[in-house]
């Protein structure tokens, strides 16, 4: 893949924040984009201004939602040079959604390099200020300008940056969830293992109510019986047992398999820890909770990494975990994800990307 790169008059560009990043609001100058035709494949590589789209109203994406996308982060080493964490597994996630959308597939390599290229060039907007990053969006749309319901024959694929600052603005404490008893977000055999925006939308009207009774996310129970645990809002779930073993539902088709969770599960062992992914009932839930055998609760997933959990609200009940505070698992796992990720500590698994700068 030939990219082409579209010179910017250095009178109109931006300059990187160094604080008040928000979220997914402020994008850096230029964005990756491509083109698929059918019969011709991808073709028009090139990193240009971060600009409007100009498309149709009658645009499929716009009425049937074939759309995809992928989030991971470019972190600062303390070198100055730029990390990303594990994006080959985004890319490949990326590509199986792609295939569960009927939307074409995108060299794996090609769109890494994309990433990596869009990165180095803007390095400038990876900031610098403890526990920020550069957030990274690739998404691909359906093109076609009719409304007929088909698999489309055109796609943009296009990756834009913003960046972001530390998720726990306030210091690293525990969230509040809500058990969602009445909603279900997917079911096995749709597309809740597949990273595209109905899956989100579908979810608002669900965490708005919540947010009103002070939750910050919602906690998905399965969609036939109502009774496994699933996913929280945009992380995996993971409970610990008396310190010592960390439990996190399997991969049954409809949650999304998360890249920290996979992480989580490769690190806890290596740290000593047992780890088990198990179909877990909520009655068993919190049943241990209200026993003390479960003694932490967290998300985990590329916003936050990980995310304590300090009480779950079910049926008119609140379950508090581990007193509202910050457990011993949690910290650890935490401290050790991110100083992998910033380059703060050597990393042993190979998962690290590194975009030279300095
Ligand atoms: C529904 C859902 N589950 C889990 C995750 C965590 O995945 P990851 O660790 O790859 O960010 C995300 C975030 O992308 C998500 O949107």
């Amino acid at each position: 893949m030939e990219i082409e790169i579209v010179p910017l008059d250095p009178a109109t560009l931006k300059t990187a924040p160094t604080s008040d990043f928000g979220f997914g609001t402020n994008f850096a100058n230029r964005m990756f984009t491509q083109n698929y035709t059918k019969g011709e494949g991808w073709h028009s590589a090139k990193i240009g201004p971060y600009e409007n789209l100009s498309l149709p109203p009658s645009t499929a994406v716009l009425h049937y939602s074939q759309e995809i996308f992928e989030g991971l982060k470019a972190y600062r080493r303390p070198d100055g040079n730029i990390n990303l964490f594990r994006p080959w597994e985004n890319m490949k996630r990326f590509n199986n959604s792609a295939m569960r959308m009927a939307m074409p597939a995108v060299d794996p390599e090609e769109h890494l390099t994309a990433i990596a290229q869009l990165v180095e060039i803007e390095h400038d907007w990876v900031p610098t200020a403890e526990g920020s990053s550069l957030y990274i969006r690739p998404a691909m749309i359906a093109t076609d300008a009719a409304l007929g319901v088909y698999s489309s024959h055109t796609y943009l694929h296009f990756v834009i940056v913003c960046p972001v600052g530390a998720y726990f603005a306030a210091g690293f404490n525990p969230i509040s969830v809500f058990i969602s008893d009445s909603y279900r977000r997917a079911v096995k055999g749709g597309v809740g293992a597949t990273k595209t925006g109905g899956n989100y939308s579908a979810s608002l009207f669900v965490s708005e109510q919540v947010k009103e009774q002070g939750y910050s996310q919602v906690l998905w129970l399965d969609a036939i019986e109502g009774k496994y645990i699933e996913e929280v809002g945009a992380m995996n779930i993971c409970f610990v047992y008396e310190g010592k073993k960390i439990v996190t539902p399997p991969l049954t088709g409809s949650i999304l398999p998360g890249i920290t969770r996979m992480s989580v599960l490769e690190l806890g062992r290596d740290l000593g820890y047992e780890v088990s992914e198990e179909r877990t009932s909520i009655d068993d839930i919190l049943a241990d909770i209200e026993s003390g055998k479960i003694t932490e609760v967290f998300g985990c997933g590329t916003a936050a990494v990980i995310a304590p959990v300090g009480k779950f609200g079910y049926a008119d009940k609140e379950y508090t975990i581990n007193d509202y505070q910050v457990g011993d698992v949690s910290k650890h796992l935490y401290d050790e994800l991110t100083g992998i990720q910033y380059g703060r500590i050597p990393d042993r698994f190979g998962w690290t990307y590194t975009i030279e700068v300095e």
